[in-house]
């Protein structure tokens, strides 16, 4: 008899532009992963896309939104998903999507985390620059 060997990639069709797995370190005193590390996780996904767009270094403005939907366990496999929602003059705004992929009572992919946030393309100096022509 043979058996379906569960899904092993997210159900999300979308390239993942980071993947990670949190370890004890990254753990909170209660020993889920603390949102900090997740938010700096998101952070690191978001700028991919928008240092690629302003061809160039960016710095983070704003988080304009960030929802941790469901706890990450250490030892989750994360998928980061971030797409580019809005180009302005120098910013460039990032939706971010994360995933987990994991095995505790059962195995599962579920969304984690959603945040929007904003870069702003920065010259040498740190100062804001006009994003090139697309
Ligand atoms: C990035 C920086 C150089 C921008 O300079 P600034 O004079 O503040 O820039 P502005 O106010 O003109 O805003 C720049 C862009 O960001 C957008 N922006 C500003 N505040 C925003 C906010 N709260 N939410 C979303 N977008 C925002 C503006 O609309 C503008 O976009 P546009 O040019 O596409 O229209 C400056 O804010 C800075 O150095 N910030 C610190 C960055 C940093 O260190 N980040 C890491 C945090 S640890």
């Amino acid at each position: 008899m043979s058996t379906t060997p569960p899904t092993t990639l997210p159900a999300h069709p979308r390239h993942a532009i980071l993947r990670v797995v949190p370890m004890p370190a990254d753990a909170n005193v209660h020993g889920d992963v603390f949102g900090g590390w997740i938010m700096s996780q998101v952070d690191i996904a978001g700028s991919i896309p928008a240092a690629r767009r302003a061809a160039g270094r960016v710095a983070t403005i704003a988080v304009n939104a960030f929802t941790f939907k469901q706890p990450v366990f250490v030892g989750d496999l994360l998928s980061i998903y971030a797409d580019i929602i809005k180009v302005g003059t120098t910013s460039v705004t990032v939706a971010v999507e994360v995933y987990a992929e994991r095995q505790r009572l059962e195995f599962e992919i579920v969304k984690v985390t959603e945040a929007t946030l904003t870069y702003v393309a920065t010259d040498e100096q740190r100062r804001r620059r006009p994003l090139p022509p697309a």
